[in-house]
């Protein structure tokens, strides 16, 4: 199957009962108290692209409410391949986010820099509240201490592939999540 050396981390069906888990909150946080409320917005459901598309699709099968979505493509540019440096949007989102309420779904959390840079750039657009989804917490680049909202594993370690996460554009279409022996 490849050349890298592989071990399983997170099986399918480990990653989709976090999955459940995790709507099952974001459905409790996000149910609209008043719908007939002529001031209620759909909440929009940002997913960033690519790495979080399978994990955005099962999560929103779940939640089961009725959220704007959109995607958008960030790109980060530093001295090696920690995103050390400036994070930059290859798509953004054309929606106006001022009085909105904007979940942001990633795939993993590393040094936490693009976080922070969407939850500055969203809380500049004049979003309601901001709040973080993201399926891997990885603690062990972090120098961003972004708030996460909601998190499926966490991780002290390690390099990962699988459910929409690559390695130099491989791996992505695995159902599983593996990590890569160096
Ligand atoms: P950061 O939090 O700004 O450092 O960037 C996180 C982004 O780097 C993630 O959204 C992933 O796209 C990518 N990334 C970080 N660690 C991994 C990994 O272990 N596997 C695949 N992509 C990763
Ligand atoms: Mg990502």
């Amino acid at each position: 199957m490849s050349s890298d050396n592989m071990r399983v981390l997170f099986t399918d069906e480990e990653i989709q009962n976090k999955v459940k888990e995790l709507a099952k909150i974001i459905k409790e946080q996000y149910t609209p108290e008043n719908v007939n409320d002529p001031e209620f917005q759909k909440p929009i459901a940002l997913c960033v692209l690519k790495g979080a598309l399978f994990f955005f699709a099962d999560l929103m099968r779940e939640v089961e409410l009725d959220f704007e979505i959109d995607f958008i493509r960030l790109s980060s540019y530093g001295s090696s391949s920690v995103s050390s440096g400036q994070v930059i949007f290859v798509t953004d989102t054309k929606l106006p986010l001022t009085g909105r309420d904007v979940l942001i779904v990633e795939d993993i959390v590393d040094s936490g820099n693009t976080m922070d840079f969407l939850r500055e750039e969203f809380a500049r657009r004049g979003a309601r509240s901001i709040k973080i989804c993201t399926l891997i917490d990885k603690r062990e680049r972090r120098t961003q201490e972004v708030k996460i909202d909601y998190s499926g594993f966490t991780l002290a370690q390690g390099f990962i592939v699988g459910y929409g996460m690559d390695y130099a554009e491989n791996y992505r279409a695995l159902p599983a999540i593996y990590e890569i022996l160096i």
